[in-house]
């Protein structure tokens, strides 16, 4: 063959297999209720989580559920399906789309029977701050015992993002029972702990101490006897808002938004803000966290679990942008979204 044709067909190959790679891989659409599956392929196992941003990272940490799930019947008050608890998980991502497993920040205990982060105790919601002053990340999560009669909250620090957390040590938050919980921290610095007491009736708003570890001796008890759960907080317009669900242990209900001038209330509920097919069952979820995505105009995402009470490490994620008119908000149901598309 002629020199310059092998030159043109050598050049057409090299052109070709460089657009290959340059090719832009597709953005992967957040599809509600699929199996999600880590940068490893493996499914993400981070239930009633949260996520925190920081250093251009974003940090998913949730329920690290064990294989198989259990029904307690030494509970026959409601229908307490358990599952060995892993500890807690962490994930990491700069696009919130692919996820890359960074291990468990907190394990639990495999041998130490007394161990409050034994894996046959409850070890639920983890949420984590990060302290400026002191340079800790700071978790806070549920503790309880095996048959969910401690109730008490659980503190860890650590010095990175992705653990290892050293676990403090757990108690009832201002004397009061803790069950489903959240952390806030406002842009002034301060931090509250906000979480289900009072047998789940009552949900109680307590400021933390400048260093995350314990609650400052400020509280506020609000929707008492509304028996709210899984709250999730979030500011938008120097308003704030709480999304809690009911409280029917792991089937669905209906969610409800509250808002305030003052994290310590009073607060107003504005009423389900779910729409579309089972909005008045959270679409088969429950609330766990609102992220606000970083960079973006008025952009938060609604974080739900869909639990699978009978085999609960296969419950599914439901994540869905939060429309607002005025003050009032909106949760449309999305069968799936592409974030660049929704938020600009
Ligand atoms: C509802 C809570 O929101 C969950 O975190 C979990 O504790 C279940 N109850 C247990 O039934």
């Amino acid at each position: 063959m002629n020199k310059n044709i092998i030159f043109i067909i050598c050049v057409l190959f090299v052109a070709c297999g460089q657009k290959k790679t340059n090719e832009i891989p597709a953005e992967k659409a957040i599809v509600s209720g699929a199996e999600w599956l880590d940068t490893d392929g493996n499914r993400i196992n981070a239930h009633g989580g949260g996520i925190l941003y920081h250093g251009g990272t974003y940090y998913w940490y949730g329920e690290y559920k064990g294989d198989s799930t259990y029904w307690n019947p030494k509970v026959p008050s409601w229908e307490c399906y358990r599952t060995e608890a892993g500890g807690v998980s962490v994930y990491s991502s700069t696009n919130l789309a692919d996820w890359k497993f960074e291990g468990l920040a907190l394990p639990s205990e495999q041998n130490d029977t007394t161990s409050e982060l034994h894996y046959a105790h409850v070890l639920e919601r983890p949420k984590v701050l990060y302290n400026e002053a002191t340079g800790k990340f700071v978790m806070w999560l549920h503790v309880d015992s095996h048959d969910y009669a401690k109730a008490a909250a659980g503190v860890a620090v650590s010095d990175s993002p992705a653990g290892p957390f050293e676990y403090l040590g757990s108690f009832r938050p201002n004397g009061q029972m803790s069950r489903d919980m959240t952390l806030f921290k406002d842009d002034d610095g301060k931090a509250y702990q906000v979480y289900s007491s009072e047998e789940n009736q009552t949900l109680y708003i307590s400021l933390l101490t400048d260093d995350y570890l314990q609650p400052a001796g400020t509280f506020t008890r609000n929707f008492i006897g509304l028996s709210r759960e899984a709250p999730a907080v979030f500011k938008r317009n120097d308003k704030y808002y709480i999304l809690s669900s009911g409280c029917t242990a792991w089937d669905p209900n209906q969610a409800e938004v509250a808002i305030a001038d003052s994290m310590l209330g009073e607060w107003t509920i504005l009423g389900n803000p779910c729409s579309g097919p089972d909005a008045d069952k959270t679409f088969y979820g429950q609330s766990t966290h609102v992220l606000k995505v970083e960079g973006k105009e008025d952009a938060y995402i609604a974080m739900f679990d869909r639990w699978n009470k009978t085999d609960l490490i296969d419950s599914r994620y439901l994540w869905l942008p939060i429309k607002f008119e005025g003050e009032k908000m909106e949760i449309p149901w999305q069968e799936s979204w592409i974030i660049s598309e929704t938020f600009k």
